[in-house]
């Protein structure tokens, strides 16, 4: 846990355009900065920031916050990593804080201890690479030699490690390293019983492996002569910081563009990467040759739905990867294949091409995968029954394991085309298959249940309904216009001033009023709170909380209020909208539509007590009488309103 006073100082020393400034040019525009927004592919800048209110709003894809939630938003940082980034850009020190045990303490500071010694064998492998005559003659010129320029070696901050021995070990307990952390992180190894170490990587040029967020974890190392027996590749075994089958290499360099693309390439090798990447084609990342696990899907998808797996095309290495790609299609992800022409890989692809052929043989040769997996195997089965039908069985697995519907049954017509074979006869066979897959399902769920307790699980509504408009009016109104002074009337035609908080504040506990929505119903408590210190708690107040929806929302409608106005009774095609702009009548207006759905709610619990027939005689006339009181005032409410009916 990061202290709350660390926090206080992060939040008082970033500056949003400086921070935004390192990722999007920015130009002024009157009092706010604009440029083009690095969510979308845009052409006209209509990315704003607001140095003044400390704000940001995109309005191509609508997304917006402070700085935190920027780096969030840009960089798919969680928030503690946003705050880590932050205080590293403003020299800030961390001091945690919170209820660790000694035992996480530790942990932590072996984490941190790895991390720092990681970042120290990069440097250094970069400094032998380019300011060591043996880095020089032997790293360097081997990556010159494939075809590598400067920038791109820097980019991925490749290095070299010395032939000697104990180079590195040497360099780092120099520094004050010790054994235990140097065995640990592997770079160092000790023989049972010695105290002194030698290097894991020794005349071999250095790939670092990042985090998502720019972090060396560990590291690759290739080899460089061909006369010695050793691997091809080393690689850093696993440690606490460096856990393989969770990293794809180069997904901190190319996320952005994954992002932009909506689209990630798949490759083996870290050469595949590089090479790609110094052609112009960013958005790639390698499994680095093995088999991808459910881990690297995920960190695909929280960047884009979409995977090209490109194959160097020989038939058993697309046959190992059948099993990867289940498991891609399990996670909802939309996978084509592509296949190169014999004898080349995306590297030697990428070193032969521009940019432009590479992009276009991508679109001309990528293969849905259920197609590409259909047509292999058909080669291989040819006319033998038993293999066709095994291969019909395999393809329908497959197919089963995509979670939406409609997109099965076009597979399924698909297929019967490929194999064919009777789109009847594959149905059935699909039905079996993904009844076997929900009993699999049922029966995991059953054992997960029984060894661990309920969870609630929040849906996410999707469709817009009315009443959520309108409680997100209530709330713009309180961000834009919460400490404006209006003037109302009440019931009897009285008029009076006050505030739109005030207002908003008192009509709720009058009328009994409350969000349905939970963050809307948790901004309210804040108001209220700052109410009764006497604080009128708006949108410039949100802005700064340490709440990425809370900000988000806060700058949302701040910047609605400067610059455009999107009209949801427009949208929803309800109400006229009032002609004059002015505010106490909106406030007015949004108060009584949002009463409406209270008394919608009355009106319905006493027609389902009228449908008891046991009601008596008195009680009955009640209910009618309710009903009747309640649907004048909403219709009372509904001519206030101007309503079309
Ligand atoms: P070049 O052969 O130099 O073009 O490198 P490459 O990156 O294209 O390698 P290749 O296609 O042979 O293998 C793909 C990936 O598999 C590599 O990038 C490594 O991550 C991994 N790999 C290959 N060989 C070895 C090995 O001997 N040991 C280990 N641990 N990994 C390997
Ligand atoms: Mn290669």
């Amino acid at each position: 846990m990061i202290s709350r006073q660390t926090i206080d100082a992060i939040f008082s020393a970033a500056r949003v355009e400086e921070v935004i400034g390192d990722f999007v040019s920015l130009k002024r525009s009157g009092s706010n900065l604009k440029g083009l927004s690095p969510f979308t592919d845009e052409k006209t800048p209509s990315f704003m920031v607001s140095p003044a209110k400390q704000i940001w709003k995109d309005f191509s894809s609508g997304k917006g916050g402070n700085a935190v939630t920027f780096l969030m938003e840009h960089e798919q940082f969680s928030y503690p990593e946003a705050l880590r980034w932050l205080a590293k850009r403003y020299g800030i020190e961390i001091q945690e804080d919170g209820e660790q045990t000694d035992e996480q303490k530790e942990e932590m500071k072996l984490r941190e201890s790895l991390y720092i010694i990681t970042e120290f064998a990069k440097k250094y492998f970069e400094e032998q690479l380019h300011e060591t005559e043996e880095g020089k003659n032997i790293g360097l010129a081997y990556f010159k030699e494939r075809g590598f320029n400067q920038s791109t070696i820097e980019k991925f901050e490749l290095g070299y490690s010395p032939a000697k021995r104990t180079a590195f070990t040497e360099a780092a307990e120099k520094k004050g390293y010790g054994k235990s952390l140097l065995e640990a992180s592997g770079l160092s190894i000790y023989r049972e019983g010695e105290t002194t170490g030698y290097d894991r990587f020794r005349e071999r040029v250095i790939f670092p492996i990042h985090s998502f967020s720019g972090r060396p974890l560990g590291f690759g190392g290739r080899i460089l002569r061909n006369d010695v027996k050793a691997a091809k590749y080393l690689n850093s075994p696993e440690s606490e910081i460096y856990h393989k089958s969770k990293i794809l290499y180069g997904i901190f360099q190319s996320k952005q563009a994954i992002l932009k693309q909506n689209e990630c390439l798949l490759v083996e090798g870290y050469m595949d990467v590089i090479s790609l990447h110094q052609a112009g084609i960013e958005n790639v990342v390698a499994s680095s040759g093995t088999a991808l696990t459910v881990d690297q899907i995920r960190l695909i998808k929280r960047l884009t739905p979409n995977v090209t797996i490109l194959y160097d095309g020989d038939a058993a290495g697309i046959n190992a990867s059948f099993r990867g790609i289940d498991l891609i299609l399990e996670q909802e992800l939309n996978v084509k294949v592509l296949l190169f022409p014999n004898g080349e890989d995306p590297d030697s692809f990428a070193q032969k091409h521009s940019s432009e052929e590479i992009e276009e043989y991508i679109k001309e040769n990528s293969t849905d995968f259920i197609r590409f997996k259909a047509n292999v195997l058909l080669e291989d089965a040819k006319d033998d029954p038993v293999k066709k039908a095994e291969l019909v069985r395999d393809i329908i697995n497959s197919i089963s394991l995509i979670p939406n519907i409609v997109q099965r049954e076009l597979y399924v017509q698909e297929a019967s085309k490929l194999l064919e074979v009777r789109e009847e006869v594959l149905f059935k066979e699909l039905a079996q298959s993904l009844q076997r897959r929900r009993k699999e399902f049922v029966d995991r769920k059953k054992a997960e249940t029984e060894t661990r307790p309920m969870e609630v699980v929040k849906t996410e509504k999707i469709e817009i309904n009315p009443r959520e408009v309108v409680e997100a009016d209530l709330i713009r109104l309180i961000m834009q216009y919460g400490d404006l002074v209006v003037d109302l009337s009440d019931a009897e035609g009285n008029a009076y001033q006050t505030t739109v908080i005030e207002e908003i504040i008192n009509q709720f506990d009058v009328n009994d009023l409350d969000f349905q929505n939970e963050l809307y119903k948790n901004i309210l408590e804040d108001v209220k709170l700052g109410f009764e210190a006497e604080e009128l708690r708006t949108g410039d107040f949100f802005v700064k909380m340490f709440d990425a929806q809370k900000t988000e929302i806060a700058s949302e409608a701040m910047f609605e209020k400067y610059s455009l106005s999107p009209n949801w009774k427009d949208k929803l095609n309800i109400f006229i909208k009032p002609k004059e702009n002015n505010i106490s009548k909106e406030i007015f207006d949004v108060i009584l539509r949002f009463k409406t759905f209270y008394l919608d709610d009355e009106i319905k619990k006493c027609s389902e007590f009228l449908k008891d027939e046991e009601l008596s005689g008195d009680a009955r006339q009640d209910q009618i009488e309710k009903v009747m009181t309640l649907t004048r005032t909403r219709s009372q409410i509904f001519s206030k309103l101007n309503r079309v009916l």
